[in-house]
């Protein structure tokens, strides 16, 4: 069982904490932001609350969860060792960065936790693969090693699609409220929808996405005139257009010159 430690323990913390909850680990968490990190010790009896410094000297693997601008002013001034696995999800921050501000830790990795990771069943795409992360999130959650650095990136791209889809899932579901007259029905109606389609997927076989979208594309039906709809209103192209505007951002090459 692992000695862990977070440093920022804020929103996705928060959500791996509990995913590590219950499984023997000892978890201390650095006491910014104060109210979560005393409400994860009161809740979970192996979880404490201690100062920066503090996680790190009574740690051995340490995730950084922190937003970049407060990561490049604190990381610099802790006293990582040797031996530290340290685990970062701050999107932003080059591995070089994390090198320089981690040292003399060598075990070091990012990974792009989401919230669900709380129950499990995440994807965690991660550059270089780490030994740490494995031993504590693989028999709950998929673990995809990255060869290089570009293409954990653009993993960080492609996650955030999770709300542009949200989005018109509300609005679907706001839509079928406003005829049906009930939103709780109608937001049920529309998880279940895209639950059952989902889970009928086969993650890792090819072709998923283009197979299920055959079977919903009977001539002139439902399915086929809306997603027309969607392409002549440029709504593939949003899509494009909005993740290759993280290129810059994310250090990915321009638009069809990729080596990952
Ligand atoms: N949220 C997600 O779904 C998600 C997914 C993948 C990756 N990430 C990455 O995770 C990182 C954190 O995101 P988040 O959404 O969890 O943000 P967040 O909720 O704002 O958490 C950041 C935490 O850092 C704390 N903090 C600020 N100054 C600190 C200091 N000097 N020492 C220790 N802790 C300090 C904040 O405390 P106060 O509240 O007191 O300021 C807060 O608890 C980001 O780099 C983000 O890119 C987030």
């Amino acid at each position: 069982m692992a000695q862990i430690g977070f440093i920022g323990t804020g929103e996705i913390a928060t959500a791996m904490v509990r995913g590590l909850t219950g499984k023997g680990h000892r978890i201390l968490v650095s006491e910014r932001n104060a109210e979560t990190a005393r409400g994860l010790a009161a809740e979970f009896g192996e979880v404490s609350v201690g100062p920066n410094q503090d996680v790190l000297d009574n740690s051995d693997i340490v995730f950084l969860c922190l937003l970049k601008s407060v990561a490049e002013s604190v990381l610099p001034g802790l006293r990582f060792r040797p031996d530290h696995s340290v685990v970062s999800v701050m999107v932003d921050v080059t591995y070089g960065a994390l090198r320089d501000w981690c040292a003399p830790a060598r075990d070091i990795c990012t990974t792009i936790p989401l919230p669900f990771i709380a129950e499990g069943n995440c994807p965690l795409p991660v550059f270089p693969e780490s030994q740490a992360l494995a031993s504590l999130f693989a028999a709950d959650n998929l673990i995809l090693p990255q060869s290089t650095e570009q293409a954990l990136n653009a993993h960080f791209a492609a996650s955030a699609m999770a709300s542009a889809v949200m989005t018109q899932m509300r609005e679907a579901s706001g839509w079928l409220a406003g005829e049906t007259g009930n939103e709780t029905a109608a937001e049920a109606y529309m998880i279940a929808l895209f639950s059952g389609i989902f889970n009928g997927l086969d993650a890792g076989k090819p072709d998923q996405f283009e197979g299920a979208l055959q079977s919903l594309s009977t001539e002139g039906g439902l399915n086929a005139t809306l997603r027309a709809k969607f392409e002549q209103g440029g709504v593939l192209d949003l899509v494009q257009d909005g993740l290759d505007g993280f290129r810059g951002r994310l250090g990915l090459p321009p638009s069809g010159n990729s080596d990952s």
